[in-house]
């Protein structure tokens, strides 16, 4: 849904801190969140707001956060900060990118998940109500080193104090800097260049400009979004609090919408998960990202679904694996141990149990027996494998792709098939049966003598 705003808008991102705490080799903000890379949530977020411009701050410390922006944005999105000095010193390094510009800006973190269009919105109506600068703000439950919020009244704000160069009582103060602010883009660079670096860390803060706007006599004023919107990642643990936030607000938004959980808490969503009010999820299912699920649906306990569209009133699971491309026809089966990648299965097909389904097409009504292997794959090339409609697929047998089974056709159970099969035919490709009477009896009888007389 984005937004068509009067005055055009630019964000500038913010990713050239290095990200130490995390301890990874992976840098920070190409850790995911839901499934998706949190610079790519701050980016999802800039996008809805409408920004026409999208500058992503990075470090020369990282060349992997580089090479994942270009390949989304390209080059024109990069500034590239060197050495970082901090945060008022990172938006001014996106200054040449934006030359030409003419809007509003709005600066953004990368490291703060799960701050969307909506929350940062109501900076820009702060804007349009007339705000030189708009700041977002929020109340702390445990304040620690955040910026604090000196406030002149509700809403008007005298300046932003750091942890570090706080006296006590501005460290009491609740109400502190989420670090997310809109300006004019011509405004907030001119504000900037006149920003130092004479705090206890040394650095340039982009909070400084608050103060020397209302000393240029500017407007600024403060709107506030909920704390778990602001929280930013800073290390594994915050990582996994962020995206326990998550889960927990998205799956409430699909409660809310009619889906039935039966224990919410062990279903884990990817950022786009879509499930449709009276679809049902058991426990412990995992979305990765890319799967849609219709209503009526059901996804039973264990089941790991990705990129996978799953239509009205089928069963999937329990322990059942979708992988990217698999659609599961309405009123379709898909059993315990049954794994389907890049398959069209069409409506009311089975696969009930120990499969794997690699590759083509399943059509309408076709069983498919436990222990059936689509052999999709020569150790270089994929092949397709296309069961008609209606057609029994006796179990354990390997379908050798490229193969076609035609419509209602059977194949007899532990057959290898490699060639195509006739409609309605009876396809069989194994060992003939070879009985022998008495035997058995004859052999036992042997041995016990043979045991006897040693
Ligand atoms: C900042 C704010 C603080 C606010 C807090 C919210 C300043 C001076 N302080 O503090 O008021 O409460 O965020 O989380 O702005 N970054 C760069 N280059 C730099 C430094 C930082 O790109 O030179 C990036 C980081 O990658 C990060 C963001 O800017 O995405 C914030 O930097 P960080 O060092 O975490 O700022 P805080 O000290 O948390
Ligand atoms: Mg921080």
């Amino acid at each position: 849904m984005t937004t068509q705003p009067a005055v055009a808008r630019a964000a500038i991102i913010l990713a050239a801190g290095r990200g130490e705490r995390m301890k990874s080799p992976r840098p920070k903000v190409l850790h995911p969140i839901a499934g998706r890379a949190m610079v790519d949530l701050a980016i999802d977020a800039a996008l809805a707001l409408g920004c026409a411009r999208i500058i992503v701050v990075v470090g020369d410390h990282s060349p992997s956060v580089r090479a994942h922006v270009v390949k989304r944005l390209g080059e024109a999105a990069i500034a590239v900060q060197d050495p970082p000095l901090g945060t008022g010193h990172a938006v001014l390094a996106a200054r040449s990118a934006l030359a030409g510009f003419e809007g509003d800006v709005v600066v953004t973190y990368a490291d703060t998940p799960l701050l969307t269009a909506s929350v940062i919105e109501p900076l820009f109506a702060l804007r349009a109500d007339g705000a030189d600068l708009a700041v977002l703000g929020f109340e702390a439950v445990d304040p620690g080193a955040y910026g604090r919020l000196i406030l002149e009244d509700a809403d008007t704000l005298a300046a932003i104090v750091e942890a570090k160069d706080a006296t006590p009582a501005q460290r009491a103060i609740a109400l502190c800097n989420s670090g997310v602010l809109a300006a004019d883009v011509a405004v907030l660079f001119g504000l900037l260049d006149r920003v130092t670096n004479q705090n206890a860390k040394g650095e340039y803060y982009l909070t400084d400009v608050v103060g020397l706007a209302n000393a240029d006599g500017k407007a600024v004023r403060v709107t506030f979004a909920p704390e778990d919107r602001v929280a930013g990642v800073n290390s594994q643990a915050e990582l996994a609090a962020v995206e326990a936030a998550f889960q927990k607000r998205r799956r409430a938004e699909l409660m809310a919408g009619g889906v039935t959980m039966t224990a919410p808490d062990t279903v884990c969503l990817a950022w786009d998960t879509q499930i449709a009010g009276g679809a049902v999820i058991e426990p412990n299912v995992v979305f990765a990202p890319g799967v849609t699920v219709e209503s009526e649906a059901v996804i039973r306990a264990f089941s790991h679904l990705e990129g996978a569209v799953v239509r009205t009133g089928a069963l999937v699971g329990p322990y059942a694996r979708l992988r990217p491309g698999a659609d599961i026809g309405a009123g379709a089966h898909i059993g315990n141990f049954v794994e389907v990648k890049k398959v069209t299965v069409g409506p009311g097909a089975k696969a009930n149990h120990l499969a794997y389904l690699g590759d083509g097409a399943v059509g309408a009504g076709a069983n498919i027996g436990a222990g059936t292997i689509f052999c999709n794959y020569d150790g270089f090339d994929k092949f397709d494998t296309h069961v008609g409609e209606g057609a029994f697929i006796g179990s354990n047998s390997a379908l050798v792709a490229p193969v076609t089974i035609g419509a209602g056709a059977y194949i007899g159970s532990g057959s290898v098939i490699t060639k195509a099969v006739s409609e309605n035919a009876l396809a069989l490709g194994r060992g003939q049966q070879v009985e022998k009477p008495g035997w058995a009896a004859a052999f036992r009888a042997r041995k016990r003598r043979e045991k006897a007389s040693k």
